[in-house]
């Protein structure tokens, strides 16, 4: 994985991909590549996505081949225990070391139909549990008035959390159109968008979150997306990848 500058999160959303085993030599490969504690103190931080299947064998081969991977979810039951089929709490991820999680990604949003109490739920029980939530917004459609239409899905959101809730969210921008297709946003547009982010979020609700960005985010782009003010990228295709 490509080593971005402190204090950058690069966060690695493995989406439907990846089995145990997979992981399981993935994280032996990125052993050989990044030598014990390399990657520590240098403020950035990596950290990897795969599907709940693969977390524990994420959990405890990354601890012991010495390998500085954070973890995270790609997502949680709103609801803390029980009659809930095919659900993972917050206290179950936190047990296997999750230090993040997503919320509201665009492929869950609409695969799941997930409503406003849902993802509200989501990122409570995940603070509730120390973990942070990756609140995922963006807009469908490439130009219009999209951003609004990102800034509102965050203001869904954090309107319904405490101030000491909101202090503990992340932001991903990530427009719909940018996702699984040839090309990112414009520098230009995702520097706009994480501002109107920003300014919105203030002045609604006294908060600063740290955004991201994803959306076609790989090793050839990467490079022209730094300095835009971000605190890192949520990368999907491109993470699969023991080279990137
Ligand atoms: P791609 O990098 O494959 O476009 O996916 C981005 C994404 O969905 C990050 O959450």
């Amino acid at each position: 994985m490509a080593q971005p500058c402190a204090p950058w999160l690069l966060a690695a959303n493995w989406k439907m991909n990846m089995d145990h085993l997979q992981t399981l030599e993935f994280i032996r490969e990125l052993s050989v590549l990044l030598p014990r504690g390399e990657g520590e103190g240098g403020g950035a931080e990596m950290a990897i996505f795969p599907p709940f299947t693969s977390l524990r064998t994420a959990q405890v081969f990354s601890a012991s081949y010495g390998v500085p991977l954070s973890l995270g979810a790609q997502d949680v039951s709103p609801h803390s225990s029980g009659a809930f089929t095919g659900e993972v709490s917050a206290s179950m991820l936190e047990r296997l070391g999750c230090r993040y999680v997503l919320v509201g990604h665009s492929e869950s949003r609409k695969n799941h139909h997930e409503t406003k109490e849902e993802l509200v739920g989501k990122a409570k029980n995940s603070i509730a549990s120390r973990m942070t939530p990756i609140l995922c917004v963006g807009e469908k459609e490439k130009g219009g008035e999209g951003i609004g239409e990102a800034c509102r899905q965050a203001e869904e959101v954090f309107c319904d959390l405490s101030p000491e809730e909101r202090a503990k969210v992340i932001v991903s921008y990530e427009p719909v159109w940018a996702i699984g297709s040839s090309t990112t946003a414009s520098p230009e547009r995702i520097s706009d968008a994480a501002c109107a982010l920003k300014a919105d979020l203030l002045e609604k609700f006294g908060a600063s979150p740290r955004i991201l960005y994803g959306g076609s985010v790989n090793e050839g782009n990467i490079e022209s997306l730094k300095g835009l003010g971000l605190g890192g990228f949520l990368v999907g295709r491109a993470s699969l990848r023991i080279s990137f």
